[in-house]
């Protein structure tokens, strides 16, 4: 859904900036799915180097990689027509404004923010297993499968904790992204939210 509607919404051979690419598994469905005669490489950013070498093992040679951090891009103004992000931005909570501000300033007049996240569902049957979910099921699954990788209750809390996306749309908005709106996925579990640079 992602991929598709950064290419509804972006011209052919758009610079787009995949923030928090991980192991470029969207970057990787983007080009994927775009049309073989836009061949303008794709940018992921990721703080992590190890992302990166295996973000660039799967894509060789057709994306760009930076390790940067989002509160601060290593790109010019207005120089992207769309910036994506999948399941990042609850992550940066604390640097949220700096972010926003960032994406703000590298985007072309008329660039694209897509931002898709996991959520709390609206409707209280669906938020109650998601809840129970959450609280109870992932964590023993967790601890079984990853073991002592297994990083706590710090996605279930980042989750719980992230904003809503009624609340998401506001913070967009007083962050200057016009056209700001959302759109539900799977009952609500995830949002994506897109906006515009005037
Ligand atoms: C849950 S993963 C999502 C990866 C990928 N977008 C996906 O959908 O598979 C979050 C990613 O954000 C990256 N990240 C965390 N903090 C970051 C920051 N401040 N700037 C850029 N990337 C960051 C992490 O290294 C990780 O790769």
């Amino acid at each position: 859904m992602l991929v598709e509607s950064v290419l509804k919404d972006t011209v052919p051979n758009a610079v787009v900036i995949d923030i928090g690419t991980g192991t470029g598994d969207l970057i990787f469905d983007y080009m994927k799915t775009r049309k073989t005669t836009d061949e303008t490489p794709v940018v992921g950013i990721d703080l992590s180097f190890s992302m990166l070498l295996r973000a660039q093992s799967k894509l060789k040679g057709e994306s760009h990689w930076i390790q940067a951090s989002a509160e601060k891009l290593p790109l010019g103004s207005n120089s992207c027509d769309a910036l994506v992000s999948a399941f990042t931005i609850r992550n940066l909570k604390k640097i949220l404004p700096q972010t926003l501000k960032e994406m703000w300033r590298v985007l072309k007049p008329g660039g694209k923010l897509f931002l898709l996240e996991m959520t709390v569902p609206p409707y209280w049957i669906l938020k109650t297993l998601h809840h129970l979910y959450l609280k109870t099921i992932l964590p023993i699954v967790g601890r079984t499968v990853f073991q002592k990788e297994w990083s706590g209750s710090y996605l279930s809390e980042t989750i719980l904790h992230f904003w809503s996306p009624d609340q998401f749309c506001k913070i967009l908005t007083e962050s200057r992204f016009q056209n700001v709106k959302y759109q539900t996925i799977t009952g609500g579990i995830a949002v994506l939210h897109n906006a515009s640079k005037p």
